[in-house]
C-alpha cells in the first residue's frame, strides 16, 4: 500500500466531503450533511453534487476536484455504479479516507467492483471504510458523518459495528441509556479497514474507556488476535457476535475443521484474547454503561447485602456464573457488619439484614461496606416489604452515587411493586440498578474480567519450540508432495513429517515383498499391525487393507497375502506400493490434537478427547497460535474430559506435559509452514506421566497450490 495514511485522519479529519450531498431532505446525502453540521464539526465541509447549488446553506462543488483544499475524509453516498469514478476524483484531490455508505457490493455478490475500488484506493494512498455502512461518528473531531441519529452524547465508549442497521439502532439506544460515545464506526463489508485498524487508534486514547464490537465474521483474524491480546490488557473490549452459522462455511477438510462447529473457534480464541463476550445487545450495552462509569475494584472480595435469603442465594448463583468472588473472611465480615445486622440476621456473605430491615438499615450496611477497605465490591439487593420505605430508596441511591458515580463498584437489584419499578426506571441511567439479579451481577462479572486482564503480564511465547523442528526436512516433504501434484500426504510422508517435528509415532517401515515384511516385523518387535500403502486406496479398512494383532512371523505371512488379495479385489487398478508394518501401540488415553490454518483466524491448534468418539463428544478446545506455556495448559484443562488425563477412577495421571509439548510442536509446524493447511493427530495415545505419548495416525493436508 502506497502512502498508507494514518488512521487518525479518519477520526480527526480536517475536512470532510460528502459525495452525493443532496438538498432533498429525504435522501441519505442530505442527512449526512445535516448530521455533520448539527454536531458543529469544526473542519471544512464540502458538499459535492453534480448540479452544484447549495446543500443546507453550504455551496456545493460539482466535483471533489473543485474543492478549494485537500480533503481528509470523503463520505460517499451515491449509487454503487458511480462509486468507482468518484473514487478516481477523490484520488485527484488527495483524499486520505473514503467512507463508502453505498450498498450493492460484495454483500450482494459484487465482489469484483469492491476489490477494484480498494485496489485503486490503495494505489493512490487512500484507505476505504465500508462499503455498505452508515458512516462514522467521532467525538475526537465532533463529527457525525453518519445517517444515524443527529444527536450523540459524547463520552468514553467506542463502538465498532459490522451491522449497519443494528449500529444505527445502538446509536439511538446509547441516547436512551445515557451512554456517552467517543466513536461509533460502521465497518460493513470490511473491504479494507477492519476492527484491527480501528483498535490500533482507539485503544491508546485516554478518551476511550470501553470498546464494544459487534462482529458477524472475522477478516484477518491473525492480526486481530494479536491486537486484541494487547488491547484487553489495557481496556475492556466487549464483543457480541452474530451470524455464527456463517462460520460453518469453514471447509470441513478434517476433524479439526468440522469440530470447529459454528462458533467453537471464535469463542475459544476470543476468550484467549481476554475479550468479554456478551450474549445479547442489552447485556453488551449494560456492561458498556457500567464499565464506563465504575471505578476499578481494588480486590476480589465482593459482598452481598440483602433483606431476603432467596435474593441472596440467587445472587450467589449469579456470582458463580459470572465469576465474581465473594469474601469468606468471616472475621472481616463480622467486624464490618455485626453492629448493623440484627441477631437473627447473618453476617456470613450474603449479609442478611433480614426482612424487617427498613431502608435506613441498608444505609448503615452500605456505610459499613464502604468504610471497610477489604470490601472491594457490593451487590445490594432487596425485596419490597411493608417495612421497606420504597419512596426513600431514591435517597440511598443518590447518597452512594453522587453525580451518578460511586466510590466502589456497586450494583443494585430490587424487586417489588410499582414504587420500586418507578424508582428503577428513574435511576437506571444514573445508577446500576436492575430488576434482575443476574443482570446486576453480570456487570460486576464484566468488571472483574477486565480487572483480571489488566493484571496479566504481556504474553511470553517460547520461541525455542521452533528450534526443535527440522524445518528443512518438512520443506522437502512438502516439495515432494507438490511435485506429485497431491494435496494430502501419504501415511509414510506424514510419519516422516511427524519425525521432523519430533513427535513420536509407532516404529514403522514399508515392505515391498513378503520377506521384507517379516524382517521388518522382527526388527520392530511383535505385536505389529500391517496396512496397505496405495495412493489409490484412501479408506484402507474398507478395502480389507489393515491387519492388527500380528504376533509372529507366520501371522505376518498370512496377513500379507490376505491384504494384497483384498486390496486387488477392492480396486483391481490400484497401484500397490507395498505394505506398511508398524509397531502396535499399547493402550493409553486417546486424544486428538490438531492444527490448521483457519479461514478467519489463521494458525489455530486444537485438543480434544480422541478416538472413535471424537465426532459424538465434540469435547474440544481451540487456541490461536502462538501460545504461551500457561495458555497451552489452560487449553488442555478446558476440555470436559480433562479428568481422564488427570487420572480418573484410580488410574495414573497421564503425561500432560507431553500433550502440551505435542500441541506446541504441531502449532509451530503450521505456523512456520503455511503450505500445510491441516495437520491432525488422531489419536495421540497418552501414557502415564513420564512415559510420553505416541501419535498413532496423522493426517496432513496442504493448501491448494497456486
Ligand atoms: N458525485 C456527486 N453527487 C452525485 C454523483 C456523483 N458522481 N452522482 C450522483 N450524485 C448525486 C445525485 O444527483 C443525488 O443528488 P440530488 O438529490 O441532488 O439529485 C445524490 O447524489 C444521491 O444520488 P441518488 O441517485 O439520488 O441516490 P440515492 O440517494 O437514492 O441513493 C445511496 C444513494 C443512498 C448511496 C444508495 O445507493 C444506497 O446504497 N443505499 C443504501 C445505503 C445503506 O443502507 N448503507 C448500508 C448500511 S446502513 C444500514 O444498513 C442501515
Amino acid at each position: 500500500m502506497e502512502n498508507n495514511p494514518d488512521v487518525s485522519y479518519l477520526f480527526e479529519p480536517r475536512s470532510v466531503a460528502v459525495v452525493g450531498a443532496s438538498s432533498h431532505p429525504g435522501k441519505i446525502g442530505y442527512k449526512v450533511v445535516q448530521n455533520i453540521l448539527a454536531m458543529k464539526y469544526p473542519g471544512k465541509v464540502y458538499p459535492i453534487n453534480p448540479s452544484g447549488g447549495e446543500v443546507l446553506g453550504i455551496p456545493a462543488c460539482k466535483s471533489v476536484t473543485d474543492a478549494d483544499g485537500d480533503i481528509d475524509l470523503a463520505t460517499i453516498v451515491i449509487p454503487a455504479k458511480f462509486v468507482f469514478d468518484s473514487i478516481k476524483e477523490c484520488a485527484k484531490r488527495n483524499v486520505k479516507f473514503v467512507s463508502i455508505i453505498t450498498s450493492g457490493f460484495s454483500e450482494v455478490g459484487n465482489l469484483e467492483e469492491e476489490k477494484r475500488i480498494v485496489s485503486f484506493a490503495h494505489d493512490h494512498g487512500m484507505r476505504v471504510l465500508g462499503p455498505n455502512i452508515f458512516g462514522l461518528y467521532s467525538a475526537f473531531s465532533s463529527m457525525n458523518a453518519t445517517f444515524g441519529p443527529r444527536e450523540v452524547v459524547p463520552g468514553n465508549v467506542a463502538i465498532i459495528t459490522q451491522s449497519g442497521a443494528l449500529g444505527i439502532a445502538m446509536m439511538g439506544k446509547t441516547l436512551t441509556e445515557n451512554i456517552g460515545l467517543s466513536a461509533i464506526v460502521s465497518v460493513g463489508n470490511k473491504s479494507d479497514i477492519n476492527e484491527a485498524d480501528l483498535l490500533e487508534y482507539l485503544v491508546p486514547k485516554d478518551e476511550v474507556a470501553v470498546i464494544l464490537m459487534y462482529i458477524e465474521g472475522v477478516k484477518d483474524g491473525e492480526r486481530l488476535v494479536r491486537i486484541l491480546r494487547d488491547a484487553t490488557r489495557k481496556k475492556p473490549v466487549i464483543v457480541i457476535k452474530s451470524g455464527r452459522s456463517k462460520r460453518g462455511a469453514v471447509a470441513a477438510a478434517s476433524h479439526t475443521g468440522s469440530l470447529a462447529g459454528t462458533d467453537g473457534i471464535f469463542s475459544d480464541v476470543m476468550r484467549q484474547c481476554g475479550v468479554i463476550r456478551a450474549e445479547s445487545l442489552d447485556e453488551a450495552l449494560n456492561w458498556c454503561k457500567f464499565l464506563s462509569k465504575t471505578p476499578a475494584p481494588v480486590g476480589e472480595n465482593g459482598v452481598i447485602i440483602t433483606n431476603g435469603g432467596g435474593m441472596g442465594v440467587l445472587a450467589t448463583d449469579a456470582c458463580e456464573k459470572y465469576n465474581v468472588s465473594l469474601s469468606d473472611d468471616i472475621e472481616m465480615l463480622r467486624s464490618a457488619f455485626s453492629t448493623v445486622v440484627p441477631e437473627f440476621g447473618s453476617i456470613k456473605n450474603p449479609i442478611d439484614i433480614t426482612g424487617g430491615a427498613p431502608i435506613e438499615d441498608y444505609d448503615k450496611s452500605l456505610d459499613a461496606a464502604m468504610a471497610t477497605p477489604e470490601v472491594s465490591s457490593i451487590i445490594c439487593l432487596g425485596c419490597e416489604t411493608a417495612v421497606f420505605d420504597s419512596d426513600r430508596l431514591a435517597v440511598t441511591l443518590e447518597k452512594y452515587f453522587p453525580g451518578g458515580k460511586s466510590k466502589k463498584p456497586m450494583v443494585f437489584s430490587f424487586f417489588g411493586g410499582p414504587k420500586i419499578d418507578n424508582c428503577i426506571a428513574e435511576y437506571r441511567n444514573k445508577v446500576p440498578i436492575f430488576f434482575d439479579v443476574y443482570e446486576a451481577v453480570s456487570c460486576l462479572g464484566a468488571l472483574y474480567a477486565d480487572y483480571r486482564n489488566k493484571a496479566l503480564k504481556p504474553p511470553v511465547y517460547d520461541e525455542s519450540v521452533y528450534d526443535l523442528i527440522d524445518h528443512a526436512a518438512i520443506e522437502e516433504i512438502i516439495k515432494r508432495v507438490r511435485q506429485d501434484k497431491r494435496q494430502f500426504l501419504l501415511s509414510h510422508e506424514a510419519a516422516e513429517l511427524m519425525q521432523a517435528a519430533g513427535i513420536q509415532m509407532p516404529k514403522t517401515g514399508v515392505a515391498r515383498n513378503m520377506r521384507e515384511a517379516v524382517e521388518l516385523a522382527k526388527k520392530i518387535g511383535f505385536p505389529v499391525v500391517m496396512k496397505i500403502v496405495s495412493k489409490d486406496i484412501i479408506h484402507k479398512t474398507d478395502a480389507g487393507g489393515v491387519a492388527l494383532d500380528i504376533d509372529d512371523e507366520k501371522e505376518v505371512v498370512d496377513a500379507y497375502e490376505a491384504i494384497i488379495h483384498s486390496a486387488r479385489a477392492y480396486n483391481p487398478n490400484a497401484i500397490i506400493e507395498g505394505i506398511e508394518v508398524a509397531e502396535q501401540l499399547r493402550k493409553g488415553t486417546e486424544t486428538i490434537i490438531g492444527a490448521r490454518i483457519d479461514g478467519s483466524f489463521g494458525p489455530i491448534v486444537m485438543i480434544g478427547l480422541g478416538g472413535i468418539y471424537v465426532e459424538v463428544m465434540k469435547d474440544v478446545t481451540f487456541r490461536s497460535f502462538p501460545l504461551t506455556s500457561s495458555e497451552v495448559m489452560n487449553m488442555i484443562a478446558g476440555i470436559k474430559s480433562y479428568p481422564l488425563l488427570l487420572g480418573a477412577r484410580g488410574e495414573a495421571k497421564k503425561d500432560i506435559a507431553k500433550v502440551a509439548d505435542t500441541i506446541m510442536r504441531v502449532g509451530a509446524v503450521i505456523y512456520k509452514h503455511r503450505e500445510i493447511s491441516d495437520l491432525e493427530i488422531n489419536p495421540l495415545v497418552v501414557y502415564p506421566e513420564g512415559e510420553g505419548a505416541k501419535a498413532l495416525d496423522a493426517r496432513i493436508l496442504l493448501t491448494k497450490s497456486e
